[in-house]
């Protein structure tokens, strides 16, 4: 990896000291980042691609960035993959796409736009150099279609023929992903619709389509846009159309979208999706950077038709200090405060519903309390909520509670994993439930950790804290 051309700036320095700029979430050294493209494990090497303005920190002039890993956790950046062209198909933006192994060829499938059209460009082998096709590989949407949005190409084989999903809007009905079928990247034929949107929103469309195969079943996960939320559904693909079985929320935060999933040497499926900010646009230029990704998470089929979502275990090697609690009283109303103090931890909690309404967790709280942000999860309403309203003392940023339902089974413990990174918290409860979130505290004494219960006397099970290093 020494020999790779190093980026042509490292323009990282001055933002390190950025208080609010994670330390162990991936983000390039400045200005704008969004989707996740091109996920690939390629000669053992993870590679990651993203949509990229290479010039300020707001969405314009996409180009696609590039960075690579060894673990899935340090990343090293590499040049920019792909520019626009000028005149080209491309030249309004390199949009997002997939990356795939065409018998030992490496290779990119991409939207061009302005209009949206698929474009291809092949690589050599240590994916830094790509040449692109001076055509597109597919021109224009089906004629029979009457769509706003026809991007985001997800390439994958299936039955010896290549696929391409692209997310879509057909006008007076709705998100769809179409899906065509090729013998060799370059010809693709229009098969027909993948999935249509059926829940009665002809305004919203979708975006970043992601159909792969999970244990006997098939997952789709599309992004709805206005950005919105990430939803997934499982169900069947039987090379025309995918047929769902359950629909539900895949990250219940709204800074959470546009996943990519691939599948590793290990057989694993990993997730990464684009983490947005939770401040104005004026403020991420004042920032310089914008966008992070989220932590590797790891999918599974779960009982009850549910997708399992567990961060990657080599995150774990990011964990030094550490903190364990067992049986820990907690008195009703009254924080117990742990004896650590940061920002960038890893958090485990788990709890046996008894007495207590409910049970949570503050972090990012100040001495007096003035800025706290708090975890909470009630049992009663079935209800895990980030509450925001003090996270920030000047409160020029989102402040609302998030809410994600969450219902125990009969004596299931609750399980919270949470990773806090100065301002992004992702959370994963019950291996079932990702809330992602987004705080800016003002104050650098804004580092203390606590637990509490209301509503009854109760006793936390376990408890561990790590603070984690960080990747750079
Ligand atoms: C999703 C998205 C994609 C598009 C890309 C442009 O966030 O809007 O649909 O390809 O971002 O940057």
């Amino acid at each position: 990896m020494n020999q790779r051309p190093q980026p042509d700036a490292i323009r990282a320095e001055p933002l390190r000291q950025d208080p609010h700029r994670p330390q162990y979430h991936f983000l390039p050294s400045s200005n704008w980042m969004n989707d996740p493209n091109g996920l690939i494990q390629w000669k053992g090497e993870y590679h990651l691609f993203y949509q990229h303005n290479p010039n300020g920190a707001f969405h314009a002039d996409m180009h696609w960035g590039h960075a690579v890993s060894k673990d899935l956790v340090h990343w090293e950046h590499l040049p920019i993959a792909l520019a626009p062209t000028p005149g080209g198909p491309d030249k309004g933006g390199v949009y997002s796409g997939c990356a795939v192994d065409n018998n030992g060829v490496p290779t990119l499938i991409y939207t061009g736009v302005f209009p949206e059209v698929q474009c291809l460009a092949v690589g050599i082998d240590d994916l830094v150099s790509w040449k692109k096709r001076a055509d597109p590989v597919i021109a224009a949407p089906p004629p029979d279609l009457d769509l706003f949005g026809f991007r985001d190409p997800c390439v994958f084989r299936d039955g010896g023929s290549w696929y391409m999903a692209l997310g879509a809007g057909i006008k007076r009905v709705g998100g769809a992903v179409l899906l065509y079928k090729s013998p060799d990247l370059h010809e693709w034929e229009y098969i027909g619709p993948l999935l249509v949107d059926d829940s009665g929103l002809p305004n919203k469309g979708w975006e970043c389509p992601a159909p792969f195969p999970l244990g006997d079943k098939w997952v789709l996960i599309v992004s709805v846009t206005p950005r919105a939320n990430v939803d997934y559904f499982i169900g069947t693909f039987d090379g025309r159309r995918f047929h769902p079985e359950v629909h539900r929320r895949l990250d219940y935060g709204r800074y959470f979208y546009a996943p990519q999933t691939f599948l590793d040497d290990q057989g694993r499926r990993v997730l990464i999706g684009w983490i947005w900010e939770g401040r104005s646009e004026q403020k991420d230029i004042e920032a310089g950077w914008s966008g992070i990704q989220s932590v590797p998470r790891v999918l599974t089929l779960r009982p009850g038709g549910y997708l399992g979502v567990e961060p990657a275990r080599e995150l774990q090697q990011l964990r030094r200090t550490y903190y364990y609690g067992e049986d820990l009283s907690l008195a009703t109303g009254v924080p117990y405060q742990v004896d650590i103090q940061s920002n960038q931890l890893e958090i485990l909690l788990a709890w046996q519903p008894d007495a207590a309404a409910e049970i949570g967790l503050i972090l990012a709280q100040s001495p007096q309390g003035e800025e706290q942000t708090k975890i909470v999860f009630n049992c009663e309403r079935g209800q895990l909520c980030v509450d925001r309203r003090l996270s920030n003392a000047v409160g020029d940023v989102d402040f609302d509670t998030q809410i994600a339902p969450l219902t125990l089974g009969e004596g299931e413990p609750l399980k919270l994993h949470v990773f806090f990174d100065h301002s992004v918290i992702e959370i994963f409860a019950n291996d079932r439930l990702c809330l992602t979130s987004r705080i800016y505290p003002t104050r650098d004494d804004s580092l203390r950790v606590s637990f509490f219960a209301h509503g009854g006397d109760t006793r936390l099970r376990t408890a561990e804290i790590w603070e984690l290093q960080s990747i750079w």
